[in-house]
C-alpha cells in the first residue's frame, strides 16, 4: 500500500450502528452522539444516545457517584451532544444486547430543555416540516435519510455494474425538456425594459435560461457517444401543484440507453426496480421495519410481493377499456385521448392488477415532442409505470430517431427548430433508436417507507409558497 495512504478510521469514534454489532468484552470505547431521552433509577442514571447510524439507541449506564456527575447531570437534557467513555457489557435490560457503562462524559454542546422543540416521543409530520433543521433526529426521518442512502448508492451500483456510465447535465439549461412551461428562470436581470418585458438577450447567458425540468436532452447526447449513460440529479419544476405526490424540486434518475426500443426500456426499469427494493430490503431492514409498524402496515410484505412479482403491461387503449368497463364513477371522466390522472393510474394498478404496472403507447398528442411515433402515428412508444400507492413512479420512451419526423413533431408542438439544432444534429449524424426514463426518487422512497406526503422523503422540501433552510 503507498506508504502515503493514512486511515481516516481512526480519527473517528466507532459510530453506535458498529458498537452495537460488537461482541461485549468490557473493552473501553468512546462514542460521540446527540442525548435522546434520559431517567434516573435510584443510584443509576440511564441515557440514550444516538448518532444517526442507526434508528437504535446505545444506552449509557452512569453510577450517580461517578466523578462530577452530579454537577453535569442538571445540564443534560435531550437534545444534548456528548462524548461518552465508558467499558461495553452485556444489558440485562429486556430488549437490547449491550449497554455502556460511563466512566467519563463530557457535554460538548448543551441543549436548552425549555425551548427544545423536540421532547416528545412523537410529533406530528405537520409539526415536524416546520423545523426542518431538526427533524432529522427523530426516529422517522433519520430513518427517511438512511434509506435514501441505501437507494442512491445502489443506484449507481446497478448502473455500473450493468455497463454504463454516469454523466453530469446541466442544472442551468436553455432547453425545456418537457415543453409544459414549468420551468423556473434563471436571471440577473433585475427589471423589464421599457416595453416592461424582460430581454433576456441582454440577460447573463444571452437568452432565457432556466432550471432543467429534465436532464433526458443532454443524456442523449451521452447515449449517442458512450451507448449506455445515466443521470441522477436535481431537478425543478414551477408546477402549482400542491400535492402528495409533486415537489417543485426533486431528485430524478435517468438512463438513456442506444441500440434500445420500447421493450428493452421496460426491462431495465424492471430489472431496476425489483434491484432497488431488494437492496433496500437486505440494508434497510431495521429502518423498514420501523415504517411497517408505524406508517404502512403490510410494507414489507408489500416490498417483497414486487421482488417476486412479474410486472404486469397494458397499452393506453387497453387502459381506456378498462377504466371505461369498471363502472366506477371517477371525478374525471373517461375517454381515449385524456391524460391519466392519479385516480385512474391508482384503479388500474391497485385495483385492476394489484401490483406494478406498465402503460404503453400513450395518444402523440398528450406526451412531448421527443417520443416516437408509433406506425398508424396516433400513438407514442411512450411508457410509464404505476405503482400501488404512489401511481406514476416511472415515465419513459423510445426516442424519435428520424430526422423527419422529428421536426415535425417539434414544429406542432410549436418549438422553434433553429433552438433545438443540436438535438437534430443527433439525427443527422449516427442516429440510432434509443430510449431512456426518468425515475422520480423521493416517489421511490415514498413507496418504499409507505409515507403519506412526499415531503417526508426529501431532506428540504420546496412547494409552492415553502423552501425552509
Ligand atoms: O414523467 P416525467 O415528467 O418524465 C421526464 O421528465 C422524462 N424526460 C424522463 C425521461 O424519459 N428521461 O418525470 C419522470 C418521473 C415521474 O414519473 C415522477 O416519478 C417524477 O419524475 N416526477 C416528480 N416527482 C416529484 N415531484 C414532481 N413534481 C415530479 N414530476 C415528475
Ligand atoms: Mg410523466
Amino acid at each position: 500500500m503507498n506508504s502515503l495512504h493514512t486511515s481516516i478510521d481512526t480519527l473517528f469514534p466507532p459510530r453506535i450502528s458498529e458498537i452495537l454489532a460488537m461482541e461485549p468484552q468490557e473493552q473501553m470505547l468512546t462514542v460521540c452522539g446527540w442525548l435522546r431521552t434520559h431517567r434516573d433509577s435510584g443510584s443509576l442514571s440511564f441515557l440514550e444516545l444516538n448518532d444517526g447510524s442507526s434508528l437504535e439507541n446505545l444506552q449509557i449506564l452512569i453510577e450517580n457517584n461517578t466523578t462530577g456527575w452530579s454537577n453535569l447531570h442538571k445540564l443534560i437534557h435531550t437534545g444534548a451532544a456528548l462524548e461518552v467513555r465508558g467499558s461495553l457489557q452485556p444489558s440485562p435490560a429486556k430488549g437490547q444486547r449491550l449497554e455502556l457503562r460511563a466512566e467519563s462524559i463530557v457535554l460538548v454542546g448543551e441543549a436548552d430543555a425549555a425551548s427544545y422543540p423536540l421532547q416528545k416521543k412523537r410529533h406530528s409530520f405537520e409539526f415536524l416540516r416546520t423545523i426542518t433543521h431538526l427533524r432529522s433526529r427523530t426516529n422517522a426521518l433519520g430513518a427517511v435519510a438512511r434509506i435514501r442512502n441505501i437507494l442512491s448508492f445502489a443506484i449507481h451500483r446497478f448502473f455500473r455494474d450493468h455497463g454504463f456510465i454516469q454523466v453530469h447535465t446541466p442544472i442551468i439549461t436553455t432547453s425545456d425538456c418537457e415543453g409544459a412551461g414549468e420551468m423556473f428562470t434563471v436571471t440577473t436581470l433585475t427589471a423589464p425594459s421599457s416595453d416592461n418585458e424582460f430581454n433576456y438577450q441582454r440577460d447573463f447567458f444571452g437568452q432565457h435560461a432556466g432550471l432543467t425540468v429534465s436532464g433526458q436532452l443532454q443524456a442523449e447526447v451521452y447515449a449517442l457517444s458512450h451507448s449506455r449513460v445515466y443521470t441522477f440529479g436535481p431537478t425543478f419544476r414551477a408546477e402549482n401543484s400542491n400535492t402528495t405526490r409533486h415537489l417543485a424540486e426533486f431528485w430524478m434518475l435517468e438512463p438513456e440507453m442506444a441500440f434500445c426500443d420500447l421493450q428493452g426500456n421496460m426491462q431495465v426499469a424492471e430489472a431496476l426496480l425489483r434491484f432497488l427494493i431488494n437492496t433496500v430490503l437486505e440494508e434497510g431492514a431495521a429502518d423498514l421495519a420501523l415504517f411497517d409498524r408505524h406508517i404502512e402496515a403490510g410494507l414489507l410484505r408489500k416490498l417483497a410481493t414486487l421482488c417476486s412479482q412479474k410486472f404486469q403491461h397494458l397499452s393506453y387503449s387497453e387502459a381506456i377499456d378498462a377504466l371505461e368497463k369498471s363502472g366506477r364513477a371517477f371525478e374525471y371522466p373517461v375517454h381515449w385521448g385524456m391524460d391519466l390522472q392519479a385516480e385512474h393510474e391508482r384503479f388500474l394498478c391497485e385495483e385492476l392488477v394489484q401490483g406494478p404496472l406498465f402503460v404503453t403507447n400513450y395518444p402523440a398528442t398528450i406526451k412531448p415532442f421527443y417520443m416516437r411515433l408509433d406506425e398508424g402515428e396516433k400513438t407514442v412508444a411512450a411508457m410509464d409505470l404505476l405503482v400501488p400507492g404512489i401511481g406514476e413512479l416511472i415515465g419513459g420512451s423510445q426516442r424519435e430517431e428520424r430526422l423527419d419526423i422529428l421536426q415535425a413533431r417539434m414544429q406542432g408542438a410549436g418549438l422553434d427548430p433553429a433552438k433545438y439544432d443540436w438535438y437534430l444534429d443527433l439525427r443527422r449524424y449516427g442516429s440510432v433508436p434509443h430510449a431512456g426514463f426518468g425515475l422520480g426518487f423521493e416517489r421511490l422512497v415514498q413507496f418504499c417507507t409507505g409515507l403519506a406526503n412526499i415531503r417526508e422523503t426529501i431532506p428540504f422540501p420546496r412547494s409552492p409558497g415553502q423552501a425552509p433552510c
